[in-house]
């Protein structure tokens, strides 16, 4: 059984195949098959999500995203964890979907289960999702970085949305989210002739707060989530769902749920802890109530 998927060199279209399978994950005792899940941090208080199917380039095939999924409930419901990084390997972070599984769907199967439509766990996590890429993040691949709150780029890394040398489009945000964050000039270029774009360019455009060492890439990464993971969780949530509304809301509409959220910090003990400590000249502990 082959998987294939398309790396796009320069000037040249590459088609990779992979003996690996990526069918339904069959695991028991809560093993992970294509991704690689710990905490990490001092205090183990960042949840860490490496994509595992070097092979494939992280191909995104159902499985993965599955268990991704579920790694992500996981780290919502634990009480330790104050932030979330996703990577992939120094390669890859992911170089598209997988195009094997897509190749014989038909319109009927796409729409009758709302295809892909599960990929937007990634953007419904209350807890910050850092993004680490390093190398390729191409197609479903930068569409699931951009899901992510924050991205740190490797100096090396690529992002791309080529599906449209396929035939199709972005499925999973691609258009709205790289929009949103280049503008409409570099996110059209990108979606209309499939060209990809450098990390210094990521971060020229905004797309990417941080370009970093390859091999320091994934600790600066872990270093943010411990930083967003000493504050308090609750507001931290509250903090993360105002400025998600910028992208959602008019500016008038948004700025009045900025101040609702704000208000409720006033509800919560950690704000007034936070303010406390200030006046008191002494560092805050939160209790994330
Ligand atoms: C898709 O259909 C083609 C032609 O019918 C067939 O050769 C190919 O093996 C199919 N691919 C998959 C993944 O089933």
């Amino acid at each position: 059984y082959f998987i294939y998927f398309l790396l796009f060199y320069p000037h040249t279209l590459i088609l990779v195949s992979s003996y690996h399978q990526c069918l339904f994950p069959l695991h028991a005792g809560g093993q992970y098959e294509y991704i690689l899940v710990e905490k990490r941090g001092e205090k183990n208080n960042v949840g860490f999500i490496q994509l595992n199917r070097p092979k494939a380039l992280n191909a995104l095939c159902d499985g993965l995203m599955r268990e991704v999924g579920q790694a992500l409930d996981a780290f919502e419901v634990d009480g330790d964890v104050g932030a979330i990084v996703i990577t992939g390997s120094d390669r890859a972070f992911a170089a598209g979907a997988d195009i094997k599984e897509m190749q014989n769907r038909t319109f009927q199967e796409c729409y009758g289960g709302n295809f892909l439509a599960h990929w937007n766990r990634v953007s419904t996590v209350k807890k910050p999702v850092i993004a680490a890429v390093n190398g390729f993040a191409l197609g479903g691949g930068c569409e699931l970085a951009m899901m992510c709150d924050i991205i740190y780029a490797g100096e090396k890394a690529q992002f791309g949305q080529p599906e449209i040398l396929l035939g199709t489009i972005p499925g999973a945000g691609g258009t709205q989210r790289l929009t949103r964050a280049v503008g409409k000039s570099l996110a059209m270029e990108m979606v209309l002739t499939g060209d990809r774009i450098s990390a210094q360019e990521a971060k020229q455009s905004g797309l990417v707060s941080k370009i970093c060492p390859v091999d320091q890439l994934v600790s600066e990464a872990v270093k943010c989530g411990e930083k967003i993971a000493s504050n308090s969780k609750l507001v931290s949530a509250m903090a993360k769902e105002a400025v998600n509304a910028a992208f959602e809301l008019t500016l008038a509409e948004g700025n009045r749920l900025e101040k609702r959220l704000f208000h409720a910090t006033f509800a919560t003990d950690d704000r007034k802890e936070g303010m406390t400590a200030f006046v008191e000249k002494r560092k805050a502990s939160f209790q994330d109530k």
